[in-house]
């Protein structure tokens, strides 16, 4: 789903502005599928993103621009994505119709479904066709994203000189890099965990049935241990990742992730459990884990031993090929995980 502006032609820039970094992902299309051309990351200052909203544009722009000039990247046309509460995604069901009537509706009804004054947002749909051409209804997605929110990320790309095409939903670039990699339709969740929210989309044969952002993330590990040790901001993220030894602070930092993560998959859980109370004839398969809180250690095993399920932790590149020369495959096999919304945006243009 893209909104509002689409272009079919080349490949967009996928960038993703996270509210700890921002990830940009180049791929090409080749006999086998896609390669990837370039990638990178560029953490952010903290507060200069938060909860999808563009607090620093100023910042964030300079960040792009580095990162862009860093990689060579020469492409303008950029495709990026948004969360957080200013996104709203709802699926309704509505009698079938032609694309102009559906149109039609949507825009007269909208209120109705969505909590927002319908002047302040862009508003795109799709019909899932989940009539399967005998019923009289079906599932439409319908998303809705505020004006000024989008507006304040169209303006900072533009003022940098690039040219914004496409505007797609974390969760819905998630699912794209899914639908491109894996290949499968079965029934799967898919949970980003980033800094600030965790992402996730449950599909059940290839189509969107639980969608939620949850204000929760890795920089809450963070948070705490800089307001129980009184450090700044910076070193309690270099303590988390053990960049800083831990000394004997160790035992209470390894508390900190534990009841953070019990709390991340109790989230999970409630999503899972919503989806097998829908669906109790489609049981779920799989769930795949990325964003950089999916780096936790020990987090997939947990995971996997609350929910019953097989956890894998998610490679955005696995269908894929790239040039070793150019990105090494360390740097590529670490980056992965945070860079599966950026690579869903990357393969946008030549899937909607
Ligand atoms: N090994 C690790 N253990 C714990 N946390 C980690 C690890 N590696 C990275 N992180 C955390 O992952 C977060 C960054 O992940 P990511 O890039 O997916 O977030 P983001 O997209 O910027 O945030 P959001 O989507 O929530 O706005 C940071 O909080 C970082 O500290
Ligand atoms: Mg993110």
């Amino acid at each position: 789903m893209s909104l509002p502006f689409t272009s079919k032609s080349d490949l967009v820039i996928g960038l993703d502005i996270g509210s700890h970094a921002i990830k940009v992902c180049q791929l090409k299309q080749v006999r086998s599928g896609y390669s990837i051309v370039t990638l990178g990351s560029a953490v952010l200052p903290e507060g200069a993103v938060d909860d999808g909203t563009l607090y620093d544009p100023k910042i964030v722009g300079e960040s792009i621009s580095t990162l862009f000039k860093n990689l060579k990247i020469k492409n303008k046309k950029i495709g990026f994505s948004i969360s957080g509460y200013s996104v709203i995604v709802k699926k309704v069901s509505l009698a079938v119709m032609d694309d102009a009537a559906l149109e039609e509706h949507i825009m007269e009804e909208a209120e109705q479904y969505i909590p927002f004054d319908i002047e302040d947002v862009y508003l795109d749909f799709q019909d899932l066709k989940t009539h399967g051409g005998d019923g009289d209804r079906t599932d439409v997605m319908l998303v809705a994203a505020k004006k000024e929110i989008v507006d304040d990320y169209l303006k900072m790309i533009r003022d940098l000189n690039l040219n914004p095409v496409i505007v797609d939903v974390d969760g819905f670039a998630l699912e794209n890099t899914y639908e491109y990699n894996y290949q499968k339709t079965g029934n799967v969740a898919l949970v980003d965990i980033g800094a600030s929210k965790m992402n996730i989309n449950i599909l059940s044969n290839g189509i969107s049935v639980v969608a939620r952002d949850i204000i929760v993330g890795s920089r809450q590990i963070t948070e705490q241990i800089q307001n129980i040790f009184d450090v700044e901001f910076e070193d309690a993220e270099a303590l988390k990742l053990g960049f800083l030894p831990a000394e004997d602070r160790q035992q209470e930092i390894e508390e900190i992730f534990t009841a953070t993560c019990t709390q991340w998959v109790l989230e999970i859980k409630k999503a899972i459990d919503l989806y097998h109370s829908n669906h109790p004839d489609r049981p779920l398969e799989k769930l795949f884990l990325s964003g950089g809180g999916s780096k936790v250690q020990g987090l997939t095993d947990f995971l996997a031993r609350e929910t019953g399920l097989s956890v894998e932790l998610f490679n955005p590149f696995v269908n894929m090929t790239s040039t070793k020369r150019k990105i090494d495959s360390n740097y590529l096999n670490s980056i992965a995980p945070e860079m599966a919304i950026a690579t869903g945006i990357a393969l946008r243009s030549s899937l909607i």
